[in-house]
């Protein structure tokens, strides 16, 4: 064996590179979370951090439920060489971790989609870009051509033409999943108080804050106010960021209906993944309309402030449709043993959000690579912990998960699913 290849390093080992000074100074996601503050208007930071409701509960609520989670790792397997490669949807990625679709990441950072897509080719992760996001779908997938991911809004106007467009759009150029995403505008409270609108109109307060973030101003005027770019030819010639910010408010959100996703299902000829499931039925309709994958989230916290923390419904859906679908999870993942704990409860890839903006805030462009070396090396030693030699062997590890849901009894059929037949 190369001992210095294989031997675990651990954050921070005596070197004094670049890399060896970021890895001590920010050992933790909350590390980079708190610099990334520092560092970022409000405006921008708290579009990001925040969630639904006055009380962000469910954002907490994520968090510990995740931290309640205790596996029991083996004891006599030799596994230095564990590895951290998946298997999905006919790809193999290098990472069980990827990036989830996230809006406008340039508030975070200006241009922070091109960083995004870099790290997830670099490091052969997914990464989703969303169809709300600041960079159009065709210059994503150029970038990062091995993993790039789409997912949609629903845009019903012309019986869903503009959403069959964008995901042809997709198939064009060489997409490999699209995911479909459910919910409806909320209430972000943070949101309201910053005066969040598209394209940001700064005031006097904002102005000032501004003048105190001197690289994030050089930031903008490298990358550009952020604007939705996958919608602009729906909108007219070359339309303005008022126009299009303007037709994204009146045309797009709502929830598909499951025959909407069965017409997803009859066109999109790659795989197909419907996230924001939290209920083991809903998978079970979403499987048997031919669905490829599920996405167990409650998108962050950010939708509905009641909702379960998705690792508590996380084991139920796996057992529900593990078997026949592959069940993807997001939803408070800040650590490689997060990581770890959603594969033993069932997840296939996890995906997380706000990690990958917390480094673009601290450490603007080199950002996102920053996070998935932290995620490849804290899942590496993890791995060698648990005592398994592939990542998924870890769902045969003994858990236990207090806060897990039960759905005993089946609900009755909602009408939707009589739709769908
Ligand atoms: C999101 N999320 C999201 N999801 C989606 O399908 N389309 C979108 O446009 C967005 N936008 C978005 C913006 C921001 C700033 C965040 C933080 C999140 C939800 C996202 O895909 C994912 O479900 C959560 O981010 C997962 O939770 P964590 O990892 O951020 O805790």
């Amino acid at each position: 064996m190369n001992d210095k290849v294989a031997k675990p390093q651990g954050w921070g080992a005596g070197v004094r590179t670049r890399e060896a000074v970021l890895k001590r100074r920010y050992p933790t996601i909350d590390d980079l979370r708190k610099r990334a503050k520092k560092r970022v208007p409000s405006f921008g930071f708290d579009y990001v951090e925040g969630g639904a409701g006055e009380t962000e509960i469910n954002v907490a609520r994520n968090r510990a439920s995740l931290d309640g989670v205790q596996i029991v790792p083996r004891f006599g397997v030799e596994n230095y060489t564990a590895s951290t490669e998946i298997e999905l949807f006919g790809k193999t990625y290098a990472m069980p971790i990827g990036i989830a679709p996230m809006g406008l990441p340039g508030l975070m950072w200006p241009g922070g989609e091109d960083a995004f897509a870099d790290a997830a080719q670099k490091a052969r992760a997914p990464f989703t870009l969303g169809s709300s996001a600041g960079a159009a779908i065709e210059r994503m997938a150029e970038r990062a051509p091995d993993v790039i991911w789409y997912q949609l809004y629903r845009v019903a106007r012309d019986d869903l033409r503009i959403n069959f467009d964008m995901a042809q759009r997709a198939v064009d150029c060489g997409v490999n999943v699209l995911t479909l995403d459910v919910p409806a505008r909320t209430k972000r409270p943070r949101e309201l108080r910053n005066d969040l609108v598209i394209p940001y109109r700064p005031n006097l307060r904002t102005i000032c804050e501004l003048m105190m973030r001197p690289s994030w101003l050089m930031a903008l005027r490298k990358g550009g106010q952020p604007s939705f770019a996958n919608y602009p030819r729906y909108v007219g010639t070359n339309p303005s960021h008022i126009e299009i910010a303007t037709f994204v408010k009146r045309e797009v959100g709502g929830a598909f209906s499951w025959e909407e996703v069965k017409r997803f299902r009859d066109k999109w000829p790659r795989a197909l993944v419907v996230k924001g499931i939290l209920h083991p039925e809903d998978a079970e309709i979403a499987v048997s309309l031919g669905v490829d994958g599920v996405q167990v989230s409650n998108h962050g916290g950010r939708q509905l402030e009641g909702a379960p923390a998705s690792i508590d419904v996380l084991p139920a859906i796996a057992r529900q449709v593990g078997d026949r679908a592959a069940v993807i999870f997001d939803g408070g993942v800040r650590s490689g043993m997060d990581v770890i704990r959603a594969a033993a409860l069932g997840a296939k890839c996890t995906l997380t959000g706000r990690p990958f903006m917390y480094g673009l805030g601290a450490l603007g462009m080199e950002g996102p690579g920053f996070v998935m070396d932290f995620f490849q090396e804290e899942i590496r030693a993890a791995l060698r912990q648990c005592g398994v030699r592939t990542f998924a062997e870890l769902s045969t590890l003994s858990t236990r998960h207090p806060n897990a849901w039960e759905f005993s009894k089946p609900t009755a059929a909602r009408p939707a699913m009589a739709a769908a037949e």
